[in-house]
């Protein structure tokens, strides 16, 4: 047993600074973004309630899997991995998990970074009046220049990742403390005001039927084309995304909270923090949603307009709320926050380590990894125009499409799965008992059921349904 293991990196001042910075990284992009057009994709409902699911019954368990790690190496999550199992005398393979949590997280980054970058855009463009009165086919034509054009794309990108760089140069502790307690507090009084605004001026009824409505057949379909004149196919897909998703929004299966456990005090209860990380989590998502759908449906949009959705329909309710100049500003402003504090842990691993095992400042290997990811973003980038084309596109996805799948729904689930199962089989309730801590034998056994059996159990078969009906069907 080590306890006396200290972090190079130092450590969060207090349990609380941890909880505010875990959340930090989960609400992000992932909730305000991602959860509502994804849920528009994959038919509302059933897609909801899968998602739910996954987050309580394999993102909690693994949340508090991904700490407990972290906490007990007291390191970048590749040596923490290994110091772990070193001690509890199992494989050191089991570090490659680090390894293939390093390269996701950079992958995200690369188009993360390009999305933050259209929030970017959007409060300059809110500042210089340009949402002022849109209708809903000048918020589309506003969305689409700024997608269409290569230039301002890449300025946005360049920006947000200089921003990103900036702050895991100096150390995650400094700054973000500060900034996310009190930016994240003025997001959810900021998402409640817009669901305010929907309730009144939206299709408030619609919006939420459409999202908590279940209609399971829509779990195994995919659909495109407008509302009217759908073409639907069959298919697993909206199963493997609402999984992908949970660990997405939870920043899990690639060790950005486990970076961050390997600062967090002896004595805190993970339990506790793991709660209140995934429900404030998921309370922005859902508000978000709440906000976005009744204004899709008030304005005719179609729910399954894809990664445009927030920039669509957003802008409209600012055009005609009163005092909507100022509150279009700040909501992009506080977005923007949201990203920022999110894109740092995706590089924290890989920073870490690379201080940790190099021994090289922490500037200079924050600035490498920058220009990096900033080198394959400018491939996402160039998916919304120049590369848009089906001659760029690989297995019918663009570049930005296949790195968000390829991470989101295959390398997160899997980073996830093994991490269940180090914890589970590799390194033994011993250990976990120990640091865990729990005081109530009840509650650990309970968590000791979900992380052994339920979630590696849960993710197995989401894979292997997706990859059954795929040869069902031929294609595989
Ligand atoms: N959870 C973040 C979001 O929802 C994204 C993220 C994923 C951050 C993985 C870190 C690791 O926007």
């Amino acid at each position: 047993m080590n306890k006396a293991r200290e972090s190079v990196h130092g450590m969060w001042s207090s349990r609380w600074v941890f909880i505010i910075a875990a959340i930090g990284s989960a609400v992000g992009l992932g909730n305000i973004w991602k959860f509502p057009y994804i849920t528009g994709e994959y038919g509302g409902g059933a897609f909801v309630l899968v998602y739910l699911l996954c987050i309580a019954m394999v993102g909690i368990p693994i949340m508090m899997a991904e700490i407990l790690v972290g906490r007990r190496g007291r390191a970048s999550p590749i040596n923490a991995m290994r110091y772990v199992a070193k001690e509890e005398g199992a494989s050191r393979a089991w570090c490659l998990v680090g390894f293939s949590g390093v390269l996701a997280g950079f992958l995200i980054l690369s188009y993360y970074s390009v999305i933050a970058g259209w929030a970017l855009a959007y409060v300059f463009q809110a500042i210089g009046g340009g949402l002022n009165d849109v209708s809903p086919e000048r918020a589309g034509e506003l969305f689409d220049d700024l997608v269409g054009s290569p230039g301002q794309l890449l300025f946005w990108h360049t920006v947000f990742m200089i921003m990103t760089i900036a702050v895991v140069a100096r150390g995650v502790r400094d700054g973000l403390e500060r900034a996310v307690t009190i930016l994240m507090p003025a997001l959810f009084v900021m998402l409640f005001v817009m669901v305010g605004y929907a309730y009144l001026e939206g299709d408030f009824a619609r919006g939420v039927h459409f999202m908590f409505d279940v209609d399971f057949s829509k779990l195994f379909q995919v659909c495109s084309g407008p509302a009217d004149a759908q073409d639907c196919r069959v298919s697993s897909e909206p199963l493997l995304v609402a999984m992908g998703h949970a660990f997405f929004t939870l920043s899990l299966g690639m060790g950005a909270i486990m970076a961050y456990g390997a600062y967090v005090p002896d004595r805190a209860s993970i339990t506790g923090a793991t709660i209140a990380i995934a429900g404030a989590d998921t309370l922005v998502a859902l508000l978000a949603g709440l906000a976005i759908f009744p204004i899709v449906f008030a304005s005719g949009l179609e729910p399954s307009s894809g990664p445009g959705l927030l920039f669509q329909s957003l802008p409209i309710a600012f055009g005609s709320m009163p005092g909507g100049y100022w509150f279009g500003t700040l909501f992009f402003v506080l977005l923007v926050f949201a990203a920022w504090s999110s894109s740092i842990s995706l590089i924290e691993p890989a920073i870490a380590w690379l201080v940790e095992s190099r021994g090289w400042r922490r500037a200079t290997v924050a600035t490498l990894a920058g220009v990096c990811a900033w080198l394959l973003g400018i491939a996402s980038a160039l998916s919304f125009n120049l590369w848009s084309g089906e001659e760029y596109q690989i297995l019918g996805k663009t570049l930005f499409e296949l790195k968000d799948f390829l991470t989101s729904n295959i390398m997160l689930p899997l980073g996830g799965l093994l991490i269940a199962l180090f914890i589970a089989h590799g390194a033994g309730r011993h250990m976990a008992l120990n640091e865990l801590s729990i005081s109530r034998q009840r509650l650990f056994n309970a968590w000791w059921f979900l992380i052994r059996y339920v979630s590696p159990i849960a993710i197995a078969l989401v894979f292997l349904q997706v990859t059954g009906l795929l040869e069902a069907l031929g294609v595989a």
